[in-house]
């Protein structure tokens, strides 16, 4: 058995340990995350996970639920725990579907080829295969074609008066980036648009068999336009990702068609709502503290920081999984071999052992060791593409719309429990 400790265990946020009220009523306290104050504000219910029951079970052989710093980086590094397979679930969805002789064969076999949800070997070697690509060598070179297409957007809505900082800017954005990284041709962007915002639901644990349904069309649908860009690529082939994936795949077939697919598939899924959740929270959080955004707007060098706080303050992946597949012992807890562990990022982003004053937006925090984009072997591969864009979004926006006020008290939070965003976020501003 594997003991991971937490060798953080001075948790300020345990401010009354001597409480023993409080430390009862813990027993008794379940987190819900379908919980609609969670969805609205969980910060306040981490906070109470971390005090009262940091390493907490939904039932006794159900999901674990880590919220300490220290707990959810060691399992993220640890060799102990295996990816979560959330083909698994959709196979289950699938086998109840094939009885009504339905089916959602291409969304099983394409799922079970993403990088995401791999383990050690093929994880390697197909990461091995796209790391490359997503260098922050290569993503400087593309910074002035991101400012370009954020230029474009803004210019559009520059004579308006209003706009949403979602639809007209932060959704566009990473969709437009990554179709140009992979060779897209501009003519599909509308057809991506729509492709991007139905694959998104994937990364959900709570989808419906019938949203389950549409993210399979979505996934036939992009998977024919692949093949036929891919073949042509083949015959002709381009400075682009696409290109360079065909290349890997015929050096040695380390790559195979199945995966190569999947894999152009997964960028959209993993680097599209989770960029525009950074650009859409990053705002909400500089609106919401005006003298922070302040400091921005007269010191824009700092957007490197500032950027890395706004994914600490509000993560905009709230959680992941994993599968122990060994008993591992965390706190006084020992989670079985074949239990599951959901790691609250968004929760461990906030932690007091970790960070000073954690609830508080503080665009010059030096020290910002965040989770945002998990740790470990499955830490995120866009990070340098996800920040050059986020950095070029806000800074360019506060340049150039200096007094953006927010439009609407009422904000309604996307539906989802693992990413964080907003639908729309409007705001007024005056015309250039
Ligand atoms: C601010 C925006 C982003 C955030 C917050 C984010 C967050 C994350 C997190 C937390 C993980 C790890 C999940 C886990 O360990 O279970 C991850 C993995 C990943 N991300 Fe991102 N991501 C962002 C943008 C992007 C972009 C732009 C791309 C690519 C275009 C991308 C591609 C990936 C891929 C392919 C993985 C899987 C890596 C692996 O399994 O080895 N992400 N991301």
């Amino acid at each position: 058995m594997e003991t991971i400790k937490n060798t953080n265990n001075m948790n300020k946020d345990v401010i009354n340990t001597d409480n023993l009220q409080k430390l009862r009523s813990a027993k008794a306290f379940k987190f819900n995350p379908f919980d609609k104050e969670f969805h609205a504000n969980p910060y306040p219910i981490y906070h109470r996970l971390r005090c009262e029951d940091p390493v907490h079970q939904f039932f006794v052989g159900g999901d674990w639920v880590l919220t300490r710093y220290a707990d959810v980086k060691v399992v993220l590094r640890s060799g102990r725990v295996r990816s979560h397979d959330q083909s698994e679930l959709i196979q289950q969805k699938n086998q109840y579907l094939q009885d009504q002789g339905k089916n959602l064969n291409a969304l099983v076999h394409t799922s079970n080829k993403f990088l995401f949800y791999m383990n050690p070997p093929d994880h390697s070697r197909l990461r091995g295969l796209v790391v490359k690509a997503f260098s922050p060598t290569v993503v400087e070179r593309m910074r002035p074609r991101i400012q370009e297409i954020v230029n474009d957007l803004l210019g559009q809505i520059q004579n308006k008066g209003t706009m949403d900082i979602i639809a007209d800017l932060a959704g566009p954005l990473p969709v437009t980036v990554i179709g140009r990284m992979l060779g897209i041709p501009n003519e599909a962007q509308d057809q991506l648009h729509q492709w991007s915002n139905v694959l998104s639901r994937i990364l959900d644990s709570l989808v419906s068999v019938e949203e389950y349904e549409v993210l399979n069309k979505a996934i036939e649908e992009f998977q024919e336009y692949l093949r036929d860009l891919v073949a042509k690529r083949e015959k002709d082939p381009q400075e682009d990702l696409i290109s360079a994936l065909i290349a890997a795949r015929e050096e040695n077939e380390r790559l195979s068609q199945e995966e190569l697919l999947a894999t152009c598939i997964l960028l959209f899924i993993t680097g599209e709502e989770t960029t525009v959740n950074t650009i859409g929270n990053g705002i909400l959080a500089l609106l919401h503290h005006p003298e922070q955004m302040e400091t921005l707007k007269r010191e824009p060098t700092i957007i490197q920081i500032a950027v890395e706080e706004i994914l600490r303050y509000d993560s905009p992946v709230q959680m992941t999984k994993r599968i122990a597949i060994d008993n591992i012992e965390i706190g006084n807890q020992t989670i079985q071999a074949g239990e599951k562990i959901i790691l609250c990022l968004g929760s461990a982003n906030r932690d007091p052992a970790q960070f000073s004053n954690p609830d508080q937006l503080n665009l010059n925090r030096c020290e910002n060791n965040h989770l945002a984009f998990g740790d470990g072997i499955h830490y995120c591969l866009g990070s340098a593409l996800a920040r050059a864009q986020a950095q070029i979004a806000i800074n360019t926006l506060l340049q150039q719309f200096p007094d953006l006020k927010l439009a609407s008290d009422k904000l309604e939070w996307r539906k989802n429990m693992v990413l964080r965003g907003l639908k729309t976020l409007p705001v007024t501003f005056t015309c250039r």
